[in-house]
């Protein structure tokens, strides 16, 4: 079978690398030229473990080529999948211009019977309207339009590809279900489920799943503000829910406010969609709303920690990333909380393990250092943002050593305040009573 994928961002590189894994030939397409002479070779423009082995196998093994000639690449094709970026325009909505030209690069390309896949998150509604797109142009066509939306999570987009709890498809016809169930044989015989169902309830699963996370996440995060106020421990109370087998323990760690490439913009697109379906997504707004001010607090919570001013202060920050094992920094925490640190008056040096030069361009005047421990030299307090492997076990004397104030403030719940206090450490965590050294 002859797959084209079209975009060669997370979703698309990932998608087809995994595909041909799959072992059916896949031709990636992007426009960027230079991305697709860095993928032939070798070069993968993301950092997602696992992936550049995978990638260098198949391409060894003839099933996975990189293209930017779209003709070529979907003229034989039996599956055209659509992972060019929906990025959000002004007002929340998914920005559907690649989209769009896209759909009319392909009805003008295509020939012989092919189904056409979106496979980005796009908002309810868009597969039809592709549909009705490409039949404008070429009405003799013969394709069918489906939808398979993606879950996987960076950092673990491999894994997840290839081992999903399940996979949706949403078809309109018989030819586009069974191509698609053929696609998929691996993961069946896996006995992983295959939901079939129509375009638009496809389309309103993959912003359901994401906004719902997104409310778990969010919904714990003001409990543990609560905790917080009432002396609550929330990881014990995220322990004590979870175990209820109808709420799961998953998504339900207290943060900094979620972030990355999917959340922020799937909840305002569905929050959008809602409104202009005249179905308000009141909780979703709510999430959108909460989550937007959690990020927008941090810089209190640290300024609180370190006495109730920042001016002059020097803050030590690990993590700038929206989560580990990604050098994704879009709508990271540390991008509100970094401006709101320097307003007001504070110096802050930070490190990050690999997120640093997507960050620099976005964050002036930050003092970038080459490892953890140099980032804490002289600091006020020790800000953990994200929590790295590397910044789990740090050596909690050579922290209190280097540090100016013995200060820590652990937005990840990383660190056990017994631990801290135990290292002469001041201990300020999310959903847990602070505990300083004199009290402890
Ligand atoms: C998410 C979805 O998980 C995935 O299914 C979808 O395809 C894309 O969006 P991703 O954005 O890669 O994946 O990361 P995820 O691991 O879901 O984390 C998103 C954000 O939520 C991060 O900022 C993370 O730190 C935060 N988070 C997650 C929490 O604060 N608490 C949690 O319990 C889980």
């Amino acid at each position: 079978m002859n797959i084209t994928m079209i975009g060669t961002g997370y979703v698309g590189l990932v998608s087809g690398a995994c595909f041909s894994e799959f072992g059916w030939n896949v031709t990636c397409l992007d426009r960027d030229a230079d991305k697709i002479a860095a993928l032939e070779d070798g070069q993968i423009p993301i950092y997602e473990p696992g992936l550049e082995p995978l990638v260098a196998r198949n391409v060894k093994a003839g099933r996975l080529h990189f293209t930017t000639e779209l003709k070529t690449a979907v003229r034989h094709a039996d599956a055209v999948f659509l992972a060019v970026g929906t990025p959000s325009d002004p007002h929340g909505r998914a920005d559907l211009s690649f989209i769009h030209a896209a759909a009319d690069e392909l009805a003008d390309a295509l020939e012989g019977f092919t189904v056409i896949v979106t496979k980005s998150t796009v908002p309810v509604g868009t597969g039809r309207e592709i549909a009705r797109r490409i039949r404008a142009r070429r009405p003799e066509l013969d394709f069918e339009i489906a939808s398979n939306p993606e879950f996987l999570r960076e950092g673990a987009a491999v894994e997840d590809f290839l081992r999903p709890d399940r996979v949706i498809l949403g078809v309109e016809g018989e030819r586009a279900a069974e191509l698609l169930q053929t696609l998929y044989r691996p993961l069946a015989l896996l006995q992983k489920p295959m939901v079939i169902t129509g375009l638009e309830t496809a389309e309103v699963i993959k912003y359901a799943a994401n906004a719902f996370l997104a409310t778990k996440i969010t919904f714990i995060n003001e409990i543990a503000d609560l905790c917080e106020k009432v002396g609550g421990n929330v990881q014990d109370v995220a322990r004590g829910m979870g175990l209820d087998g109808r709420i799961g323990p998953k998504f339900l760690h207290a943060g900094p406010g979620f972030g990355g490439s999917c959340f922020p913009k799937d909840t305002r697109a569905l929050v959008q969609t809602g409104q202009d379906a005249g179905a308000q997504q009141h909780i979703v707004e709510a999430v959108v709303a909460v989550n937007e001010a959690r990020k927008a607090a941090m810089a209190d919570k640290v300024a609180e920690a370190c006495g109730g001013a920042l001016s002059g202060k020097t803050i030590g920050l690990l993590g700038v990333t929206f989560k580990p094992n990604t050098d994704d920094v879009r709508e990271s925490t540390a991008l509100d909380l970094v401006p709101a640190l320097q307003q007001a008056g504070a110096t802050v040096q930070a490190f990050d393990p690999v997120g640093m030069d997507n960050a620099k361009p976005l964050l002036p005047d930050v003092a970038w250092q080459e490892d953890a421990y140099a980032t804490l030299e002289g600091a006020d307090a020790l800000v953990l943002l994200t929590e790295w492997n590397e910044f789990r076990g740090l050596d909690l004397a050579r922290v209190k050593h280097l540090l100016a104030q013995p200060v820590v403030v652990d937005l990840r719940n990383v660190y056990t305040p017994q631990e801290m206090n135990a290292a002469g450490l001041d201990y300020y965590s999310v959903g847990r009573p602070p505990m300083r050294v004199i009290e402890g």
